[in-house]
């Protein structure tokens, strides 16, 4: 029987790539039944919610979801969610294209970023009024299911090494705590190296050195901005999926926005996205698909005869969703 996942179509140019993409999956023989859903800034201003009750219906059905970018202002969307759904493990695979010039060769870097807790836990205390704390909250459940998320992913995905990135020369309790569980656990894994380094060298080290690092697992704010920088090293964010998982929900979005400069022209880049749906594909065990995807994706980029304007080309989304068809 057809998998059944649940879409969030967003705002901007989420619609235009929500579905070139659906279309990609189908003519890849998917297989699935998608549950629709109109989400973010447009859907608050016609119907006061930026989400409608059928679309967390929906999500608490399938437990699967697929989401488009959406335009933030008021309150985050994606914070909501991970926080609703318990999405602890924010990945983002960050791989050099040939498509895409730049300073930087053979990065091939998965970020395993924790998404619920640290400074982002939102706990900030006024003491008077020239002084603030905000609390970073660092707990051992959490280190150990994003450190186990990225062991296992390194097995699963056949990689080399995990290198566990902290302030523990510094926070020596919090990060001293999460450098501990990550070689305790470690253990686990005999197959897989295990190193750690301090993040402000890491930031050095990823721009002299980005071959040298396989995936990096971290706390929250480290994993916000690293994974960032590790997005510049590969071109920019049109080519950055990302999955959000949880234990028993996973999230799957582009990390670039709703890009409203470009929104409605018909020529944003569905890669991210559609790379994206890749991940989403494997993590419900259609690997031959997803593979089938990538091959084709790679085949168009390759050729560089049908690009978006973002990457150097003059094609459509369309077009561009037409050559990645005729290939698969
Ligand atoms: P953005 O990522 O939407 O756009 C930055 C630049 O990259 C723009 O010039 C845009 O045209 C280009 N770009 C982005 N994606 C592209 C694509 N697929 N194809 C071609 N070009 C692309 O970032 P920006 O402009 O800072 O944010 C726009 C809105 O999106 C804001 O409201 C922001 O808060 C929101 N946002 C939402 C996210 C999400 O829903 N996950 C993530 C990041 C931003």
């Amino acid at each position: 029987m057809a998998d059944t996942i649940t879409v969030f179509k967003g705002d901007g140019i989420g619609p235009e790539i929500t579905d070139s993409v659906l279309r990609i999956l189908d003519a890849a023989g998917a297989d699935l039944n998608y549950e629709v859903f109109n989400v973010g800034a447009a859907e608050y201003e016609a119907h006061g919610e930026l989400i409608p009750k059928e679309g967390y219906a929906s999500m608490e059905k399938t437990h699967i979801l697929l989401k488009s970018p959406i335009t933030k202002g008021f309150r985050s969307l994606n914070v909501t969610l991970r926080k609703k759904y318990d999405l602890y493990a924010n990945i983002r695979p960050a791989k050099t294209n040939s498509a895409v010039k730049t300073a930087f060769e053979n990065v091939d870097i998965v970020i395993f970023r924790e998404n619920t807790e640290d400074l982002y836990a939102g706990v900030e205390e006024m003491i008077d009024k020239d002084t603030v704390h905000s609390i970073k909250i660092i707990t051992r459940r959490c280190c150990e299911r994003i450190i186990r998320a990225a062991f296992d992913y390194a097995v699963s995905h056949n990689r080399k090494k995990v290198t566990c990135v902290h302030k523990a020369n510094i926070m020596k309790m919090a990060d001293g705590m999460f450098r501990d569980i990550f070689y305790d656990i470690s253990k686990e894994y005999p197959d897989i190296e295990a190193d750690d380094k301090i993040v402000d060298n890491v930031a050095m080290q990823l721009v002299m050195h980005p071959e040298k690092f396989d995936i990096i697992v971290t706390e929250n704010l480290y994993g916000d901005v690293l994974s960032d920088l590790v997005s510049g090293l590969i071109g920019g964010l049109g080519l950055l999926p990302s999955s959000n998982l949880g234990k028993d929900f996973a999230m799957f979005e582009a990390v670039h926005g709703s890009a409203p400069d470009i929104a409605g022209q018909g020529i944003a880049n569905p890669t991210a996205f559609l790379w994206s749906a890749c991940m989403l594909l494997e993590h419900i065990g259609k690997n031959d698909v997803a593979a089938k995807i990538r091959k084709a994706v790679d085949l168009v980029l390759e050729d560089g005869s049908v690009l978006t304007p973002d990457i150097g080309g003059t094609a459509t989304t369309i077009e561009y969703e037409k050559a990645i068809i005729a290939h698969l």
